[in-house]
């Protein structure tokens, strides 16, 4: 898939890009039914919801089922952030988050590459998010959140926030969120599942909780230019990967053909990738 000159153009301007179905129901379902089996696991990589049991986020599944493995290699999602970034990619992290009907608790406002900088010392914001639908997003379901434009203004302060949510993240205050709103609007792409959406690693964004009765389970990828890899290994490898090996994309029918994939965490988290390392090797 290439992006056309319009849709290049739009990404400049806005700091992100909606493709509404992209992946058709059928492609979706082999990642959804892929998620309780998921969730309902004992490992690291669950980080569950404040006082809940309800999966706020899971990392890395890529690594150890097949159906992600096989989407982390999808040329759908991959091929048009090569072309932005002219450059191969690897994945800097790997997402699925639940946003759980009534348990999903909010993802405070901030900027993605405002963490891989601080904590990861990525060089520059060379690291495209993407976002996948696996269940419709609505009004209702706690819907991503953009300030378009922001991603203008490079790396804006922030503080920790270690007490919010269950998950610690570096948000912006209020006073500044006013003001970045009354220059740029809000907007909360929705869309039915297999919808994707591209968006820039300075994009200032938040989400509400979701109190509907309908969950809003999204994969959330971020690839980042090889030549701009990580720095530092603060952070656990199952959050910020420590292998810069460019992506090589399976062909467009892999979410539905039993390509072959290496799945090396199937049997656990290696030790080496819970440790926090101060420098990268
Ligand atoms: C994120 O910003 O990483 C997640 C936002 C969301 O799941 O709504
Ligand atoms: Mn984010």
């Amino acid at each position: 898939m290439r992006l056309t000159q319009t849709q290049l153009e739009q990404f400049d301007r806005d700091g992100y890009l909606l493709f509404p179905s992209l992946f058709t129901p059928e492609e979706m379902k082999k990642l959804a039914d892929e998620v309780p089996r998921l969730y309902a696991m004992r490992r690291p990589e669950n980080v569950r919801e404040k006082g809940s049991d309800s999966v706020r986020t899971n990392f890395a599944a890529h690594m150890y089922s097949a159906p992600y493995a096989r989407l982390a290699r999808h040329p759908r999602m991959v091929e048009p952030v090569k072309q932005v970034f002219d450059e191969d990619v690897y994945m800097h992290q790997f997402k699925i988050n639940g946003k759980m009907a009534f348990d999903g608790d909010v993802w405070q406002w901030h900027q993605d590459y405002g963490t891989w900088l601080n904590d990861d010392q990525m060089p520059e914001a060379r690291a495209m998010n993407i976002a996948i639908f696996l269940d419709e997003v609505t009004e209702f379901n706690g819907p991503l959140m953009f300030i378009p434009g922001s991603h203008k203004l490079g790396v804006l302060e922030a503080g920790h926030d270690v007490s919010t949510t269950s998950y610690p993240l570096w948000t912006i205050d209020n006073d500044t969120i006013r003001k970045l709103v009354e220059r740029g609007g809000l907007v909360a792409p929705k869309g039915p599942a297999g919808t994707m959406i591209m968006f820039h690693g300075c994009l200032v964004h938040a989400s509400g909780s979701n109190l509907s009765p309908w969950n809003r389970v999204s994969v959330y990828l971020s690839l980042c230019a090889v030549s701009n890899h990580i720095r530092r290994f603060k952070r656990p490898g199952y959050i910020a990967h420590r292998d810069f090996t460019p992506i090589a994309c399976l062909p467009d029918d892999c979410l539905l053909q039993d390509y072959p994939v290496d799945l090396p965490w199937k049997d656990g988290t290696p030790e080496e990738e819970l440790k926090s390392m101060l420098k990268a090797a």
